[in-house]
Formats: C-alpha cells, structure tokens, sequence
C-alpha cells in the first residue's frame, strides 16, 4: 500500500472555541492546524516531528460556534529532514449548507527529528499527477519567496 500523504480531520466547533465577538477563536484555528499538521507529518515520516515554520495564514471567513469543520493537511514537498505541508480549513453549517466553506488555506513546514532533538531523514515524496506536481513548485516558489522575507525580517528579529 502507497505511503498516505495526506489527514483529514472533521468534527464540531464547540463552544469553548469561542473568541469575544461570539465566533470561532483565531488561536484555536491555529491549534487545530498545528494537530492535524504534526499528525500529518508524523503519519508521513514515521517520526516525532516539530513545527519550524508558518506562513501565509489568512482568515477568509469566520467559523461559527456549531459549524462542522473539516481540515486536510496533505505533505506537498519533501527535503532532506522537512516536510512542507498545505492545510486548508473549510467549515459548513451542518444543517443549512450543503457545501463546505473556505476558510483558511496555509502552508506549514515540519521537521523530523530523532531522540536528541536532531533532523532527521524523511521518505521522499515523488508527486505522480500534474495537480502534485502543480503543487510541489508551488511549495518550491514559495520557499524561494521566504528567502527574501527572512532577509526582510532579519534587522528586527533579534532586537
Ligand atoms: C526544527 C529544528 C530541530 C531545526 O534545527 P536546525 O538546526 O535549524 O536544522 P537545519 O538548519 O538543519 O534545518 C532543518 C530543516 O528545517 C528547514 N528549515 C529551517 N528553517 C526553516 C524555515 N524558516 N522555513 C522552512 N524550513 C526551514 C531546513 O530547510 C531544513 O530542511 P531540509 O533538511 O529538508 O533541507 C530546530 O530549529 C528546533 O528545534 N526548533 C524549535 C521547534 C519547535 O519548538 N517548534 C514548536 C513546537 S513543535
């Protein structure tokens, strides 16, 4: 059986999600993409893994206290010890929607890492159709984007 690149996770936002304007809390989003991320990767690599990485989370739509949430996180690229991995949160009112509601898209680098802490080798993914394909220079331009973010932010990082 092929190595299975990609979570699903679907359940109901609680009540305890909320935040002081009545809807889903920002943190508790982030939480839920860091879980199903990290299950993601460890799923993938076999190995405890840690978060390195963040970047682009926007939130397109609110959550409401009661919506069905569903969130994929699928590997896209592999490096030597990192996984790059694409999340994207949908929501839908469980009994007025038929379809699922964008709500935030992301991407999240994990590396695996051994006993001491250290990185770790990963499997390497070999995208097979166009869309993974699409999907694996996507991460790759991005990578090269971060470069000049970091060069950007690196004045102000250690003040
Ligand atoms: C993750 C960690 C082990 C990496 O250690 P490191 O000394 O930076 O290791 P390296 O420089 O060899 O980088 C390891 C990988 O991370 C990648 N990486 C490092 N910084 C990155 C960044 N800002 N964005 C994307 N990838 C990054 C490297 O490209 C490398 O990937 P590759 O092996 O696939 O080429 C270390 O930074 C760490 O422990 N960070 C804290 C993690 C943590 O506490 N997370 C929050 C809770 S889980």
């Amino acid at each position: 059986m092929d190595k299975e690149n990609k979570v699903i996770f679907q359940f109901l936002a609680e009540p305890t999600d909320v935040n002081f304007g009545g809807k889903v809390h920002g943190g508790a989003v982030m939480k839920w993409i860091d879980q199903v991320s990290f299950a993601c990767a460890s799923n993938w690599s076999a190995s405890y893994c840690v978060t390195v990485y963040v970047g682009g989370i926007k939130f397109h739509k609110p959550i409401q206290i009661g919506d069905l949430v569903k969130i994929e996180a699928k590997v896209i690229f592999t490096g030597k010890t990192s996984m790059h991995i694409m999340v994207d949160v949908m929501s839908k009112n469980i009994i007025k929607d038929l379809d699922y509601t964008k709500t935030t898209h992301c991407i999240i680098v994990f590396v695996a890492v051994n006993n001491d802490g250290e990185p770790t080798h990963v499997p390497q993914l070999i995208p097979s159709t166009d869309h993974d394909k699409k999907l694996w220079d996507y991460a790759q331009k991005l990578m090269l984007l971060r470069k000049d973010i970091e060069e950007e932010m690196a004045p102000f990082k250690n003040r």
